[in-house]
């Protein structure tokens, strides 16, 4: 399908989408490696990571659930379960936030072949959720504009982003539960 040019509205709301995206990504790299972990420590810390995926696994299936409604042709209900999927990924992160408030990175200690599988989830993992933030916002953007053509040629590469970022955001939790 023939793409419309991009106004000059949509060229702005891009630059203020990558400016907002780098800002999130530099936090969370302050947040986890240089800031220094508070003295106060609290038992219910230790839920958190188990929250987390909780809400990866909410947001997985919702994602799930959109690209079925919207497969069978029902834009009503895609729209309610993307809405509910990326208001699902935004409690993640403000549990992942806490989290990491309290906590510095967990070091994964197992040898052998679990661990390359493990770094090869978890750099890959990284890696693409850094790269769904602001396609997340874009594609959001493209459908309250009622652009669909944009919104369907971004919906192609933001929903196996998202959805990988979210399943192996369990596997990472699980990987650091039965291994280490
Ligand atoms: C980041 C969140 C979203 C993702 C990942 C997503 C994903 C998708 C996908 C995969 C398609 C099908 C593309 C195709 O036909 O190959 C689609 C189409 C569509 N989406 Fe979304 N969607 C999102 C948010 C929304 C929202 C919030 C709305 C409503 C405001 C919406 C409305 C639509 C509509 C109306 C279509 C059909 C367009 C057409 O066929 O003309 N989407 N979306």
């Amino acid at each position: 399908m023939e793409n419309p040019k991009l106004t000059n509205q949509d060229k702005k709301a891009q630059i203020v989408i990558f400016i907002v995206s780098l800002l999130v990504f530099a936090f969370l790299i302050w947040l986890i490696y240089f800031k220094p972990v508070p003295e106060a420590q609290y038992s219910w810390v230790a839920y958190l990571p188990f929250v987390n995926a909780i809400f990866n696994t909410i947001t997985a299936m919702l994602l799930i659930l959109g690209y079925k409604a919207i497969k069978d042709g029902d834009k009503k209900l895609h729209k309610s379960f993307m809405l509910g999927a990326a208001l699902s990924s935004a409690l993640f992160l403000i549990s992942y936030i806490t989290y990491h408030h309290f906590q510095g990175d967990t070091k994964f200690l197992a040898q052998g072949t679990v661990r390359y599988v493990y770094f090869f989830i978890l750099i890959t993992h990284v890696l693409l959720s850094i790269v769904q933030v602001p396609l997340i916002f874009l594609t959001f953007y493209h459908a309250f504009r009622a652009n669909w053509s944009w919104h369907k040629k971004l919906a192609k590469i933001t929903f196996p982003i998202w959805l990988y970022v979210s399943v192996t955001g369990v596997l990472v939790f699980i990987f650091l539960r039965m291994f280490n």
